[in-house]
């Protein structure tokens, strides 16, 4: 008997929501305006749709009704260019069944134990079901383990709506079906050397239609997407991306260890090493690691992997070298302190830079204020500064409650400490000003100053 070839039967996406999509007509949601969300709106809204934002910050809501912004990269001429344009924000989950797409860009943090912290997408899915549509398209964009868009997102948007509404999963269920995506935010913030429209949107649906729903709407905002066959395959990419990052600063943090004790600059290595024109890619070593991203998603993936009987050697590895810079840093402090004949006790230190990377306004998971915390247990009396920063109070891992220090009379500091290599400074002043500097960054290399210990 001859074998049947299965013939591929083209899939029937929503028509009414592809048509919105090509006309622009489609109304978009973005659900949490944060530092994804919020830009993401703006794109979608410069592209011609109606756009809503949804966060459950009042204050973040009311800011963007003002016309204000709360994102530094973000000028308030941009929201209130949006605003003509169409763009809300909103608390009230009702407007949701107004949405054709939604877009979840809510955090996902680790908990108390490095475990995974779902408890925004599973409040925003709750918040959601109420409101869901036959025919919706919801993609998820937070960062998180494999299986989350099926395992956890899914069920709960599909118990908990009223309508009895199922994700579309097979080409024969037409009715009575929502779409459901994932697709990972990959953006690099500070990075203005590509275009947001430029970084490739990777798109994996829950099935074709969904999959096909979600690269319309993303490629009328993004010059190119990228499909995977399933969600999961589009979360592990950008766990992929991020774990990649986080193996390689770990290794060129614990080369620069290495380097310290054998008296060659690893900054120069790393110069020599990055003209090789394949096969080598920079990484730069610091503080220690800082962001919502690659100090955070990689024990995403370690903690799914137990469910599988696995440990994920790499990922552990890089989390003990690059949470083990912070104290690197503050025993670089204590030698060169006592090389001045000075102990760390009592001494005045200045940090410069709190945000946990050059240029921009986010201290989340910030080395820097591991740093302080662990200079005030040691009994220095510690000041900061940082522009994008008028205070410091009290995070979810920190209790600082600082103001920021005027730049000025350094030489009262015993030892000023370059956390964090902000464009905005004068290094050339802070040099000559400062009695001892210790740099994090290698941000005064070409001042060739003895008073600037590098570590
Ligand atoms: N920041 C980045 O550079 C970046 C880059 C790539 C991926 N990501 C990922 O994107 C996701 C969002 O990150 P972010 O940096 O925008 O976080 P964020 O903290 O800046 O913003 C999240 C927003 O969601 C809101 N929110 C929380 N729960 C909500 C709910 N139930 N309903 C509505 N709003 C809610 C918060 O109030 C906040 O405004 C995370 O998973 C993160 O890992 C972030």
């Amino acid at each position: 008997m001859a074998t049947k070839i299965p013939v591929a039967v083209p899939q029937i996406a929503h028509p009414e929501l592809e048509r919105k999509i090509r006309l622009r007509q489609a109304h978009v949601g973005i659900i949490g305006m944060g530092y994804v969300g919020l830009p993401l709106a703006l794109l979608f809204g410069e592209e011609g749709y109606e756009v809503t934002g949804f966060d459950v910050d009042a204050d973040k809501v009311e800011k963007l009704a003002s016309g204000g912004s709360y994102i530094v990269r973000i000028s308030p001429s941009e929201i209130q260019n949006a605003r003509a344009h169409g763009f809300s924000a909103t608390t009230d989950y009702s407007r949701l069944d107004e949405m054709d797409a939604v877009v979840i860009c809510v955090p996902t943090p680790l908990g108390e134990f490095r475990e995974p912290d779902l408890r925004y997408i599973r409040s925003t899915a709750q918040s959601i079901a109420p409101h869901l549509r036959a025919g919706q398209l919801i993609v998820l964009e937070s960062t998180t383990y494999p299986g989350t868009t099926e395992e956890v997102l899914v069920p709960i948007l599909e118990k908990e709506n009223p309508a009895s509404l199922c994700a579309a999963r097979t080409a024969s269920d037409s009715d009575g079906v929502f779409y459901v995506a994932f697709s990972p935010e990959r953006e690099d913030p500070g990075n203005t050397t590509v275009d947001r429209r430029d970084i490739p949107k990777v798109v994996g649906g829950v099935d074709e239609r969904a999959g096909d729903l979600a690269s319309a709407l993303y490629s009328t905002i993004f010059h190119r997407t990228v499909r995977v066959s399933s969600p999961a395959v589009a979360e592990m990419t950008k766990l992929l991306e991020n774990i990649y990052r986080c193996v390689n600063i770990a290794l060129v943090n614990e080369l620069k260890l290495l380097c310290l004790r054998m008296g060659i600059d690893i900054w120069e290595v790393i110069e020599a090493a990055k003209t090789k024109p394949f096969g080598f890619q920079a990484f730069y070593p610091g503080p220690g690691l800082g962001g919502h991203c690659i100090p955070v998603d990689p024990f995403y993936l370690s903690w799914k992997a137990k469910e599988f009987d696995f440990q994920t050697r790499f990922i552990e590895l890089a989390g003990e070298i690059n949470t083990a810079m912070p104290y690197h840093v503050v025993s670089a402090v204590i030698s060169a302190l006592n090389n001045h004949n000075k102990a760390l006790q009592g001494a005045r230190v200045l940090v410069l830079g709190l945000a946990y990377k050059k240029d921009i306004d986010d201290l989340r998971e910030s080395p820097s204020l591991t740093i302080i915390e662990l200079l005030r247990k040691a009994g220095a009396e510690v000041s900061y500064h940082d522009p994008y920063f008028p205070f410091v109070g009290r995070g979810r891992k920190y209790d600082l409650h600082m103001k920021c220090a005027p730049l000025q009379n350094l030489n009262q500091y015993d030892c000023v400490l370059i956390a964090t290599d902000h464009s905005d400074y004068d290094y050339q002043r802070i040099v000559e000003d400062s009695q001892l500097i210790v740099d994090t960054r290698n941000a005064t290399r070409r001042l060739r100053s003895n008073k600037v210990v590098y570590c």
